[in-house]
């Protein structure tokens, strides 16, 4: 199976879905099942911009942005050396019901003496398999107002989890890092990313929607929480202060994310945005999205369950796991894209990295190849437009499509350099061929070999730039193989 579309172009009512939602995943599937028809949200946050100041109980005591970090509690923590994985802690939002089927996607992720946190649930599981990270038990939060309609209140059951985790008064945490069940972190990458901020400061970093109708109804300014967000210790310790006067405040935004981002603006604390989080809140196929990925390290991504799996013809679970492998063997440049043109033919190659390559028998410029193309939908009317960001439609021409092949295996070379291999999946039949020339020509090529060092971690704390590549030429081997060479200039100091 090629890119499509076919599957984005079913229509669904758009007032069925207000409160369907995208972020935790205890939201979604099961109360999109039930048909819940809630508009707290549309209706509400008018009122919260213009009327909310009218409102007893809709201000906070005092002022929450003077209040110096640690203005209550001194808290010892470690504030030397570069931060690393035991310097995060995990706040999942899980449910007793739905761990049996979400656990697979933590699973590919976690590693049990590696990672800090817990699984957050709503009840004792039972059995707790040993392989999920450990769980506590949320406490009650029935004293809490929530005026969502008959949306679920686990919102802000799951709102809570960062101030229970912070309570826990775990030493030399310096980020607590909030996901759903069905978020897969790519945790080198996460810490990296983190280590670029001063853990001192007050931070709150994650990213937003991908669909317009998302961030118009939900928020452009918050941390999306399927994509997670990330909280830092001062900032935490802020939030925990004030934070369940905000969920009565907040009692009628939907999401526990939401929840948050309204404390964050009662602290003053806005969202530093980090391109590799992803919510995710797409439909039909993540192709073009994962085709050509910003320039910024994979951290997250998010409702693996809710589109088709990332490669044709393999289950999603295996999916994440191919995606995973390659990843491991040089996690900073998991999908990172790079362009290669061959002018002897007038080829366009687009590799991202560990993913696919896509090749053109044509010339495409940069600024063209950098645009994902739209394989998917958005995520609550499967509309084919607005999101968050460029795209370009994916043609139903066969002379304007590029040959699409996936990534196979990785083998790591000597000198700190890999070699993945992408192959074709589909071979394009007689339908789905273009016959011109130029295609024939590009229709020889089984796959592609490419060749690069490892990147630095380092690359990403400098300013971010795409790297180069070049196709190698005579060197077809096996037949129709073309082998490609990421170049990786020296970083400058
Ligand atoms: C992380 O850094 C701390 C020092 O801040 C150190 O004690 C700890 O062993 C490090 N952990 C890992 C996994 O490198
Ligand atoms: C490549 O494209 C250029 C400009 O479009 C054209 O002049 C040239 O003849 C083409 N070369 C080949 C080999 O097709
Ligand atoms: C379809 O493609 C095959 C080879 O891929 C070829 O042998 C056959 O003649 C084609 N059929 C038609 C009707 O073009
Ligand atoms: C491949 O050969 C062409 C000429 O045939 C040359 O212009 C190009 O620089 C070569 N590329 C590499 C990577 O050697």
């Amino acid at each position: 199976m090629s890119p499509s579309t076919e599957t984005t172009t079913q229509l669904k009512p758009w007032k069925n879905l207000l409160c369907q939602h995208s972020k935790s995943s205890l939201f979604s599937p099961n109360n999109f099942m039930k048909g819940i028809l809630v508009i707290c949200i549309f209706s509400a946050l008018p009122l919260h911009l213009y009327f909310s100041a009218n409102f007893h109980g809709l201000i906070p005591d005092g002022c929450p942005e003077c209040t110096p970090a640690f203005g209550r509690q001194a808290i010892q923590y470690d504030h030397h050396g570069r931060t690393n994985i035991s310097h995060i802690l995990f706040g999942i939002g899980g449910s007793a019901e739905s761990w049996g089927q979400r656990r697979y996607y933590c699973q590919l992720w976690w590693k049990p003496h590696k990672h800090r946190g817990f699984v957050w649930l709503d009840k004792k599981p039972n059995p707790w398999p040993e392989t999920s990270p450990p769980y506590k038990v949320s406490s009650d939060t029935s004293r809490f107002k929530y005026n969502c309609g008959d949306a679920s209140r686990s919102a802000v059951r799951i709102a809570r989890i960062v101030k229970e985790s912070f309570e826990l008064g775990l030493k030399d945490v310096r980020w607590f890092v909030m996901g759903d069940d069905d978020t897969v972190f790519f945790a080198e990458n996460l810490v990296n990313v983190l280590s670029k901020y001063d853990h001192n400061q007050m931070y709150y970093i994650g990213s937003h929607s991908e669909s317009v109708e998302q961030t118009l109804t939900h928020s452009y300014s918050m941390g999306y929480g399927g994509g997670g967000f990330a909280i830092s210790y001062p900032l935490a310790a802020e939030l925990v202060r004030i934070l369940d006067g905000c969920i009565d405040r907040y009692a009628d935004f939907y999401g526990s994310d939401e929840k948050i981002s309204g404390c964050m603006s009662e602290i003053g604390v806005p969202l530093t945005k980090e391109l590799g989080f992803h919510q995710m809140d797409i439909q039909g196929n993540p192709y073009g999205l994962l085709a050509a990925h910003p320039i910024a390290p994979l951290v997250s991504l998010h409702h693996l369950d809710n589109f088709q799996p990332l490669f044709p013809d393999i289950t999603r679970i295996d999916s994440v796991k191919k995606l995973i492998k390659a990843y491991k063997s040089d996690p900073s440049r998991a999908l990172q894209h790079t362009f290669c043109h061959d002018l002897s033919r007038n080829w366009s190659v687009s590799v991202s990295w560990g993913y696919t390559v896509q090749l053109y028998p044509f010339l495409v410029t940069k600024k063209v190849l950098s645009i994902p193309l739209r394989t998917f939908a958005t995520w609550r009317t499967w509309s084919q437009e607005p999101f968050t960001f460029d795209t370009r439609p994916m043609s139903s021409d066969p002379c304007e499509k590029p040959v699409v092949f996936y990534f196979d295996r990785v083998k790591d070379v000597r000198n700190k350099k890999t070699l993945t291999s992408y192959k074709i999946v589909d071979d394009p039949n007689n339908e789905t061929r273009c016959e011109r020339e130029d295609y024939t020509a590009a229709y020889l090529v089984k796959g592609f070999k490419v060749l690069a060092g490892f990147l630095d971690p380092q690359v990403w704390n400098k300013a971010p730039r795409r790297q180069c590549c070049e196709i190698m030429n005579g060197s077809d081997k096996p037949a129709g193989v073309l082998q490609i060479r990421i170049q990786t200039p020296p970083l400058r100091s």
